[in-house]
Parts: C-alpha cells; structure tokens; sequence
C-alpha cells in the first residue's frame, strides 16, 4: 500500500526564521553523534541529556523558534495528516488514517529508515495491544486499518519512519521514574487518533454537502466533485486547504499540513504539497 512516496515539493514557501538563527549548543551536540556509523541519528535527539519538559513555553512554535529544546517543540516541526478514503476498508462515514508524517521545517522528508533505529520496533500491533490504553488497539482496527490487510505491518511501518522522528516523544523527554517502555508508541498513534477525529474530512466534506455517491461498477464514475468544491468544503470548515490525491478520478487521500504551538498543540497550515486529482470520485463504501 501507499507507501509514502510522493514528493513534498517546495511552492516556495520558506518557514520564517526556520535557518536564520545559529544553532544553540544543544542543537549543535547532536550532529555529532558517537555512535553516528553504527547509528544515524542525525534526525532523532537520542544524543541529548535527558529533559524532563515541565519547563516547557507553551507557545513556542514549530519551524519558528530555533535553540528550544526537542523535548519542548518538534525538530521535524512541519507534518503531515494523510487520511485515506478506500471504499473496501473502515467505516462507511469516516476516512482512515494513512498517518502523521513529520517533514523538516523546509518540507524535505526525513530519511526512510525514520530517525531511531533504536526503536525501530517490529511488533508495535503488539505494543499497542499492551499499552494502558485499553481503547487504544480497537480504535487503530477501526480508524486505521491497512488496506492490504496486516496492520502489524502497516503499524510498524508508519511507526519506524514517522514516529520515530517525533522528537518530542523521544524517551529523554520522560521523567525516568514514571516512563514505561515503549509508551511513546502508544501515545504517538493515540495523538493521531485524536487528530483524526478533531480533523474529520467526513463531517467536514458533508457539512457542504459532499457526501460519497454511489458505486458504479465497471463504469466511468459518473457523480464527480470538482477540485475547488472539495478544497473549498476543507477551508469553511479549518481555513487552510488540504492537498487532494487521487488515483485517475478516484479519492484515494486527503492531506492536511500542521505546525505544532508548545509540544503537541497542532494547528493546521497551507499546504506545501501537490494536488493530484481533477474531478473527484467520492464514491459510497461497500463495508
Ligand atoms: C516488542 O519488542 C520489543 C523488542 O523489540 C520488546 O522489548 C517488547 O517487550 C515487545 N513488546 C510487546 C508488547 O510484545
Ligand atoms: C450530514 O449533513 C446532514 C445535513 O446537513 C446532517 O443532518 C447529518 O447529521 C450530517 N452527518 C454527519 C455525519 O455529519
């Protein structure tokens, strides 16, 4: 399934004072890594003392303050909520998530391999089945289902490349007595979830009278939405437009760009990508 290839390309737009300011020392400690060949984590915090974020500002802003500390505002601080609509797979009124993707602050994805090859854990299903969020493993089954059918696998993917590039999730971040392994995974997808429902394209598309028509097998689809009405619906509702992706006509993804105010504060921006759909196939779920 989607992998997430398609490219973040630039609309020149530059985050203000994203590279203006040098770096603070801290930020300067972790280019330098001394565990950097076995080891890259050039995008991931691994390297700094610990900080405990109680001292956090709350309104610092992603991609516009530098020297802040990882713990305290996302590095990779421009990202990404893809939600899918496949007619086969979720809930009949509500897209799926693909997953949130964090982008450095000049819009580059950040390498494929993720940011932490320390986590790169290949049972996250299993992780999230354990977690204290008891909710929390039939929530992901509804709301983020793999169309391929193993989310072990879709999870974990999503996980070790996106996840792990959330630098304010990263175990430093937690207050050692109380951190429990592994629960930043938990609270990685949680957060998305959360998105998900605050975000939800369904309501959104519906409250302008965008709703799914129906399937016509075997047929040109017939009942299209034009571009501009789905990007409309998506700027009444949040005041940003979204990037629209399809295949041929066919909705595949809805994207919706966000920085981050304080740690995990998210709040949506225009979008940095490509639209790739003219008339819109929205078609009514076989689930
Ligand atoms: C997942 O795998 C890691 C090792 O990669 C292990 O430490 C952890 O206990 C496993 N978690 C679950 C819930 O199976
Ligand atoms: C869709 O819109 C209709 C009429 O505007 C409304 O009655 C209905 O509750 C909406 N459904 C959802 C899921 O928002």
């Amino acid at each position: 399934m989607h992998v997430h290839t398609p490219l973040f390309v630039l609309l020149g737009v530059i985050a203000s004072g994203a590279a203006a300011v040098p770096s603070a020392p801290a930020l300067i400690a972790q280019e330098q890594p001394d565990n950097a060949i076995e080891f890259d984590n050039s995008n991931g915090i691994g390297e700094l003392p610990r900080h405990i974020p109680d001292t956090c500002p709350i309104d610092t802003i992603s991609c516009q303050h530098t020297g802040v500390d990882p713990c305290c505002s996302p590095r990779n601080g421009l990202l990404v909520l893809a939600q899918q609509w496949d007619t086969r797979w979720g809930p009949s009124d509500a897209f799926t998530v693909h997953g949130l993707w964090p982008d450095t602050c000049e819009g580059s994805q950040l390498p494929g391999g993720g940011c932490d090859r320390h986590r790169a854990y290949t049972n996250v299903s299993h992780i999230i089945e354990e977690s204290t969020d008891t909710a929390l493993y039939d929530d992901m089954n509804k709301y983020w289902p793999s169309n391929k059918g193993d989310n072990n696998w879709f999870w974990t993917h999503e996980w070790v490349k996106h996840g792990t590039c959330v630098t304010t999730l990263h175990p430093r971040c937690y207050d050692t007595d109380s951190y429990i392994s592994q629960q930043e995974v938990a609270e990685y997808f949680r957060s998305i979830l959360d998105l998900r429902e605050k975000y939800n394209l369904f309501k959104a598309l519906n409250a302008s009278g965008i709703v799914p028509t129906e399937q016509m097998p075997g047929r040109r689809p017939k009942n299209t939405y034009s571009l501009q009405q789905f990007k409309q619906a998506i700027r009444d509702a949040w005041g940003v437009d979204p990037n629209v992706k399809c295949r041929g006509s066919r909705l595949q993804e809805v994207w919706l760009w966000f920085k981050v105010r304080g740690r995990d504060s998210y709040y949506p921006v225009e979008p940095w990508g490509k639209d790739t759909c003219h008339r819109i196939s929205y078609q009514r779920k076989s689930t």
